[in-house]
């Protein structure tokens, strides 16, 4: 910590974007999921300054020294600077603190990408925040505070994402953190495909709620038979059969697909990655866009690579199993 005229002590914090690997919009019903954590992150960094005023520079999503003070209404600002100005508004109300700060945040990801940079700065800024006024938090506390702030802000979500950034590593989780479980494997051989579309996961998740209510029955099924191919992939994935994987994914694509949330783009990636002799792939996250993975062995991985960029995507080369919310020295 660094004293001057002014109270200032700076704290630099980062934590790791995010693939879902099984168990999509399942898990917003409270069915399990499983997660990974990808070895591009987001880095934050804090000083407390001794005015009340939240300073916020966001460059790669085009936020520049925007200045807000606490009892500002959050209605008319970017959607990125308000997962950090709410992750700060429920930290100093948890314990009655008002300090001013400097924030800056860098990506290592594109925010298109869907790798839930939202939920890594709200993580980040929660962290940081914890470590800058010595209020010690554990992981599920910090995760609370964090599932608390994205609901407020997206209105929709599991929080698996949150889990992510919190844990890192490869986890089972339980729609609302109800179990959050690491599982003990060796880094996943996925291939990412970006379709270079933005998808908008609220408009997805309210779009299956809508074909829930329409179809419940039908629905159950199918969110019943994503839960049964969650399960059996934490088994297979605990003892390295990545082929199964791979014939698990193929099935859990064609039940997100009968969800509607599947595209065109996603599709051409997904099959020309399995022309090309992946184990099997499907679309990860909330769909519509984004990305897709492949489960690839060593001797295609070069094939698959050049499918998915003829199909006219963009690879995306990350390490699975990443390190969850640390300091920064
Ligand atoms: C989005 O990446 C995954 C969804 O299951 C939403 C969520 O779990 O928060 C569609």
């Amino acid at each position: 910590m660094k004293n001057n005229n002014h109270l200032r002590c700076k704290i630099k914090v980062s934590a790791p974007g995010k693939l879902m690997l099984f168990g999509e919009h399942a898990v917003v019903y409270g069915l399990p999921c499983i997660v990974t954590a990808v070895d591009q992150r987001m880095r934050v960094e804090i000083e407390l300054s001794n005015d009340k005023l939240i300073r916020v520079s966001s460059p790669d999503v085009g936020i520049d020294n925007l200045e807000l003070k606490l009892s500002d209404n959050l209605k008319n600002i970017p959607k990125g600077a308000k997962f950090v100005f709410t992750s700060i508004k429920n930290f100093y109300k948890k314990y009655n603190l008002s300090s001013g700060l400097i924030v800056k945040t860098k990506s290592d990801f594109s925010s298109s990408f869907g790798f839930g940079s939202s939920s890594a700065v709200t993580v980040c800024i929660v962290k940081a925040l914890s470590e800058l006024f010595g209020k010690k938090m554990g992981r599920k506390q910090l995760f609370d505070i964090c599932f608390q702030t994205v609901l407020e802000v997206q209105g929709v979500g599991s929080g698996f994402d949150i889990a992510s950034a919190i844990w890192g590593g490869t986890i089972y989780f339980i729609g609302g953190g109800k179990k959050i479980l690491p599982i003990s494997t060796k880094s996943v051989p996925i291939v990412v495909g970006y379709t270079g579309i933005k998808a908008d996961t609220s408009d997805l998740v309210n779009k299956v709620a809508l074909l829930r209510r329409d179809q419940p029955e039908t629905i159950k099924l199918i969110f019943s038979a994503v839960s049964m191919i969650v399960k059996k992939a934490r088994k297979a994935m605990e003892i390295n059969d990545f082929k199964s994987l791979g014939r698990l994914a193929d099935m859990n694509q064609g039940l997100l697909d009968s969800l509607g949330v599947s595209t065109q783009k996603l599709n051409d990636l997904i099959f020309s990655s399995r022309m090309a002799g992946a184990y099997g792939a499907k679309l990860s996250g909330a769909g519509g866009g984004d990305c897709m993975i492949a489960f690839y062995s060593k001797n295609n991985l070069e094939r698959i690579r050049d499918s998915i960029k003829k199909a006219g995507g963009i690879f995306i080369p990350v390490k699975t199993s990443a390190e969850g919310v640390r300091i920064e020295r």
